[in-house]
């Protein structure tokens, strides 16, 4: 099905030498959480660095003169695939924690009645916005919505990212969405890198439902959610509770037939208005996501807790919004916070981790070493598989992403070209020759 034009190579023994700036992301202490505070800039960078890995997973880390001088490289040097990464930046692969990539076309009527000054919300209230995205994921075959997914994939993982978590939400009845779901699962089989599946069978109120918002809610909670389970098509259960979408009681009605079922949530919160969030931090949610309206009481919350803020600033500038999420107000109450692209057709079309982190930088004041904490090992701290993901660490999966760069802080700095060279997905090197 690949449509690959970049090719990957099955995982084997692989040396990364001579790398100029390793970011390692290592934590500093043992059991670390998510990064919060000052730790969110603690990049463990290591000059002149190697990463050694076999079988899809890092086996040492270190300088380049230590690895050169290891007797089993030394004896085995001729079975190992040895790529000189001098004058680039090695870095974690970016775990992009938000996007929704099963939808059939992009929204062009919608993008242009937005330059001519309509609203997110007013362009919804007539008719397009997310329900306009039904018809055609309902119309299509699974295949053809696999073959989009993995199309994206490839795209991402050019940019960078390695680890991403995919959600449905474009379908909106049970078949559509357990269609949707069953389309991440086979995308996910062919492409080397990790996908973590969402049911969002909540992203709004499909039409044919309309003053029946309780009815759909059962729908959601009695058959969407059970029927995933049975045939392990998500990890997490998302809701988009916000004005125009689902309110705070259904979100905690989907969320407990999340936890009744054994699946996880996370939700889009505070995109378009506030949201209290205390009634929802007993499900214990992996991460709250948007983030733009936030009161101080739930930060100070939130600074308790291992929930993390993921922030889409795609979405804002996309949308022509002045206004960013206030990123500083979150890291320095020590709020874990995460980078997402949000990968969607209608506010967010961007595949490119580098450029929310660009937007991050210049629009929410986040340093670019906050940026890539955020992009790596606290998205991973938001899918819940930091043990694996998200830092260059002995035992952890071979995800990495290599810059030509000679300084990380080129990453953002350089927005809107692609300046990664190749990716290792679990061990599989993809490069764009
Ligand atoms: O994260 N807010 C809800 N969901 C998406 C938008 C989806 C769409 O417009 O298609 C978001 O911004
Ligand atoms: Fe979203």
């Amino acid at each position: 099905m690949s449509t690959a034009k970049r090719r990957s190579q099955p995982s084997k023994a692989l040396l990364l030498v001579n790398i100029g700036q390793l970011l390692t992301l290592r934590a500093a202490v043992a059991n670390p959480g998510p990064r919060r505070g000052s730790t969110l800039k603690d990049l463990g960078i290591i000059n002149d660095g190697a990463v050694f890995c076999l079988g899809g997973k890092i086996v040492s880390v270190g300088t380049s003169k230590d690895a050169l001088r290891d007797p089993w490289l030394k004896r085995n040097r001729r079975r190992v695939t040895e790529i000189d990464c001098a004058g680039k930046v090695v870095l974690p692969g970016f775990v992009d924690s938000h996007t929704h990539p099963v939808f059939i076309s992009p929204r062009l009527v919608d993008f242009e009645k937005r330059i001519e000054g309509a609203s997110y919300e007013e362009i919804a209230g007539a008719g397009g916005g997310i329900r306009s995205s039904l018809e055609a994921v309902r119309k299509s075959a699974k295949s053809a919505l696999a073959l989009k997914v993995v199309t994206t994939l490839e795209e991402m993982a050019a940019h960078g990212t390695t680890t991403v978590e995919a959600k449905s939400g474009y379908g909106l009845t049970v078949e559509s969405e357990l269609k949707s779901l069953e389309a991440i699962r086979d995308a996910a089989s062919h492409w080397p890198g990790t996908l973590v599946a969402t049911l969002l069978g909540a992203h709004v109120l499909p039409k044919e439902f309309e003053g029946r918002s309780q009815k759909y809610v059962e729908i959601v909670c009695k058959e969407m959610i059970p029927r995933a389970v049975k045939r392990k098509l998500a990890q997490f259960v998302d809701v988009f509770c916000d004005q125009g979408a689902f309110t705070a009681a259904e979100t905690e009605q989907i969320f407990q037939a999340a936890e009744r079922h054994g699946l996880q949530v996370r939700a889009h919160m505070g995109q378009l208005s506030e949201t209290a969030l205390s009634r929802f931090l007993r499900f214990n949610p992996a991460s709250f996501d948007h983030m733009d309206h936030v009161n101080d009481d739930d930060i100070l919350q939130l600074a308790k807790r291992d929930t993390v803020a993921t922030l889409v600033p795609g979405a804002n500038y996309f949308l022509g919004l002045k206004e960013y999420p206030n990123a500083r107000r979150l890291i320095d109450a020590g709020v874990p916070v995460a980078l997402a692209t949000d990968y969607n057709p209608g506010t967010s079309p961007t595949v490119s981790m580098p450029m929310a982190m660009s937007l991050a930088c210049t629009h929410m004041k986040m340093s670019p070493a906050e940026a890539i904490a955020a992009a790596t090992i606290n998205g991973a701290w938001a899918l819940r598989i930091a043990e694996r993901k998200g830092s260059i660490e002995a035992g952890k999966d071979a995800d990495l992403a290599v810059f030509d760069a000679w300084d990380y802080r080129e990453i953002p700095y350089w927005f809107g070209a692609n300046h990664c060279s190749m990716t290792v997905l679990n061990g599989a090197v993809a490069s764009s020759s």
